[in-house]
Parts: structure tokens; sequence; C-alpha cells
């Protein structure tokens, strides 16, 4: 049997991370750790206790409110997915929501919310053989991870193709306001004090502006099996 290795995947919002990474988690018969999600779900816990207010986060009141904040992932037999729970409800569908999409930079940029989930994601990977998509991964997860990809697409691309996702979902929005909201959690994401999202000096970039998802994964597997070579993985 091969050795099991981390696999990090990092990159701007809707740039098709986490399609790749349930993609390779399949085919490697590894776990696929969303932590997009967790940051969602931590969103949604966020304006369920009042710690959102006229669309600004009240940082003492989540900070105290925080410890209550359960998240957890479960295997869904009938979607094959691997859905995201907040305190024992399975959250998946709304936390994919523009309430939740509006907020989240914010929520994510507070350090108690951060060191929170870092926690949880390290140990998540402990027992290797995880593919994990986020923003900080392959700089502050898992800065050992023996595979790391920096993903990116052009902005109108990566807004179009989220725009796809929400109308097939039912989910009624304006592409004008999805290229907003991704715009602005770009600029948030990669300016914000705490564990920004920035380019791991060892990762593989992907832009995947003009690939078919078939080339993608064709490229991305070629990195791991180069990985995965005998001789290869030094740890
Ligand atoms: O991957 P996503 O678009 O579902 O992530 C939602 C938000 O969560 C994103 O705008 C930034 C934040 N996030 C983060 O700060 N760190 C991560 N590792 C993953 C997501």
């Amino acid at each position: 049997m091969r050795k099991k290795i981390n696999i990090a995947i990092d990159g701007h919002s809707s740039c098709g991370k986490s399609t790749l990474a349930k993609a390779l988690a399949k085919e490697l018969n590894y776990l696929y750790i969303d932590t997009g999600a967790m940051y969602r779900a931590i969103t949604l816990f966020a304006l369920k206790n009042n710690a959102i207010k006229d669309g600004e986060l009240l940082e003492d009141k989540m900070k105290s409110v925080l410890d209550n904040a359960y998240i957890t992932f479960k295997y869904d037999t009938d979607s094959k997915q691997v859905d995201a729970y907040l305190n024992g409800d399975n959250v998946e569908k709304e936390i994919r929501s523009m309430q939740v999409s509006k907020h989240v930079s914010v929520v994510a940029s507070l350090l108690d919310v951060r060191k929170k989930l870092v926690r949880l994601q390290q140990r998540m990977a402990e027992s290797k053989g995880v593919v994990m998509d986020g923003r900080d991964i392959g700089t502050v997860v898992l800065p050992d991870a023996e595979l790391k990809f920096f993903m990116t697409a052009e902005l109108e691309v990566r807004a179009k193709r989220r725009y796809n996702e929400l109308i097939d979902r039912g989910i009624e929005v304006s592409f004008e306001e999805v290229l907003d909201n991704v715009k602005t959690r770009d600029h948030i994401d990669s300016t914000r004090e705490h564990d920004p999202l920035r380019q791991a000096e060892d990762a593989v970039v992907v832009d995947n502006s003009n690939l078919t998802l078939d080339e993608q994964f064709t490229f991305i597997i070629g990195q791991v099996n180069k990985t995965l070579e005998p001789g290869t993985i030094t740890s």
C-alpha cells in the first residue's frame, strides 16, 4: 500500500478548489475536509446567536459564545457528499446562502475563530490521508503537507462559476451581486491581519481560467503520483 500524505489546496474564492479536492479525495480514498464550510458554519452560528447585528460583527459577543459552537462532518449516503453539521444540525444548505457569504470573511478574520478552527483542522489531519482546501492550509494549518496546490482563476470566470452554482441550486441572485461578493471576499481574505490568503513558497500553482476539469485533474494526479514515487517523501 502506498504511504498516505496530506494535500493542501489553497486559493481564491470560487476557483473550483472544492470540486477538485473532492475528486482527488475520492480517487485516492482520502478524507476531504472543506475548511471554508467550517468558517461558514461558524458564521451561521454568529448569525443565530446575535453576534452579527446590522451587518457588523460584535466581537465581544462572538468571543463569549464561541465555545458553544461544535462543528462536525458526516458522510451522507444518498448524496455521497460530506455534510457540515453545527451543534448536531445538518447546515450544508444554509451555509451556502448569500447571507452567510456576505459575512463569512469578517467572521473568518477574528483571531479567536481562526485559532479554534485551525486547531480542529490540524487534529483532523493527524492521521494523514487528507485533502484539505481553504486559504491558509499550506501556510498555517498544514505547513508540512507533502503536496500543496495554489489555485486561481480570473475574477469574472470565478464569479460566473459561482453564479451558475447558486442558480443551479435554486438560489435567486444577480450576477452583479455575486461578482461583488467574490471581489470583496478576495480583498478581505488577502489583506486580513491573521493568516491571510498567501501562496506557500512550495505550492504548485494552478491557474484554471482556461482549463477543463479533466485537464486540471490530470495535472493534479500527475503531481500526486510524482510525490508518491518511492524515495520522494523523506519524512
Ligand atoms: O472556501 P469558501 O469560499 O467556502 O470559504 C468561505 C470563507 O471562509 C472565505 O471567504 C474565507 C474563509 N476561509 C478562511 O478564512 N480560511 C480558510 N482556511 C477557509 C476559508
